[in-house]
């Protein structure tokens, strides 16, 4: 069946509570739009875990810093719908920016503790209107189990550690990084890239993986790591890195040495697009 289109909260929230009354499990994938694999992959996942999935496409502005691409920030809504029309999605709610914030609405979630670094420190209100659309869809969507890709590690764990703190009654579940078949991991921001520099792009993967190759094979000095992911985006001429870092991959904090709880991740421009990455180092 065609998946039901809804643009009004209200009406959002009436539905899920029918579907919750009768017993089904409910799924919720949120979204910006400009789906690709990764995102249908999260699709996938809670199709066949949930007994009714809802995915959101809502580009935030509250989570765009005032230098950043909201305006250009790719919207394809009739891709999206003919993408997920075949994923035996039940609902797809596109509400508008004065749906979600009328005039007046002015409360904001303070994200906890691991919202702080990386991301945070470059962004510095990007997890305050992460946090606050993602427990607003929660309460619109109050699902059983919420999807989220790894691909955005940090925002994994802030929603994570928001569900804890704040006692959401939502299974968070984090599902792997879609590729392409070079490593690129999948983003819409991808579509940004020129021919060049998608062949660039390439360099944030190839760092992460190499960083993954050296611990496999006994390097576990982080400085050493980290000097040889750079030396791999230097060569690629990737010139401003905002981070590459091997962090705690539950606090975030550096660590010295690499164990199995570390993460590696990185943010770097590629031209004017920003990719991050991550990889797990157990
Ligand atoms: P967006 O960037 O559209 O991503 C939606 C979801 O898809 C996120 O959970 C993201 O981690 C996941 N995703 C993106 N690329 C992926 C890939 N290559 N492999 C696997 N999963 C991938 O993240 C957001 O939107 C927003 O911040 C949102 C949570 C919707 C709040 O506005």
């Amino acid at each position: 069946m065609a998946p039901v289109i809804i643009s009004d909260p209200s009406q959002m929230l009436a539905l899920v509570e029918d579907q919750k009354r009768v017993g089904k499990r409910v799924g919720l994938v949120p979204t910006m739009g400009a789906l690709h694999a990764g995102h249908l992959s999260l699709v996938e996942r809670a199709t066949n875990h949930t007994d009714f999935t809802v995915v959101t496409i809502f580009v935030n502005p509250t989570q765009f810093g005032p230098n950043e691409d909201l305006d250009k920030y790719p919207r394809n809504l009739q891709q999206d719908l003919r993408l997920l029309s075949a994923c035996n999605v039940d609902v797809i709610f596109t509400p508008t920016v004065e749906a979600m914030y009328p005039t007046g609405a002015s409360t904001r979630i303070v994200p906890p503790e691991v919202a702080r670094p990386l991301e945070g420190e470059i962004r510095p209100k990007h997890f305050e209107g992460v946090a606050t659309i993602v427990l607003k869809l929660f309460h619109l969507i109050p699902a059983d189990i919420g999807f989220f890709g790894q691909k955005d590690y940090q925002q994994t764990r802030v929603i994570g550690q928001m569900v804890e703190d704040l006692n959401i009654p939502i299974e968070v579940q984090v599902c792997p990084i879609i590729r392409e078949d070079d490593g690129l991991a999948l983003s819409s921001r991808n579509a940004y890239l020129s021919d060049t520099e998608r062949l660039q792009a390439v360099a944030l993967s190839k760092a992460l993986f190499c960083i993954q190759r050296m611990v496999q094979e006994g390097e576990r000095n982080s400085n050493a790591l980290l000097e040889t992911a750079k030396q791999t985006l230097a060569d690629a001429s990737i010139g401003q890195i905002d981070y590459v870092a091997l962090v705690d991959k539950h606090d975030l904090s550096p660590v010295q040495r690499v164990d199995s709880k570390t993460i590696a991740v990185a943010a770097v421009y590629v031209g004017k697009t920003r990719l991050i990455d991550n990889v797990f180092l157990s």
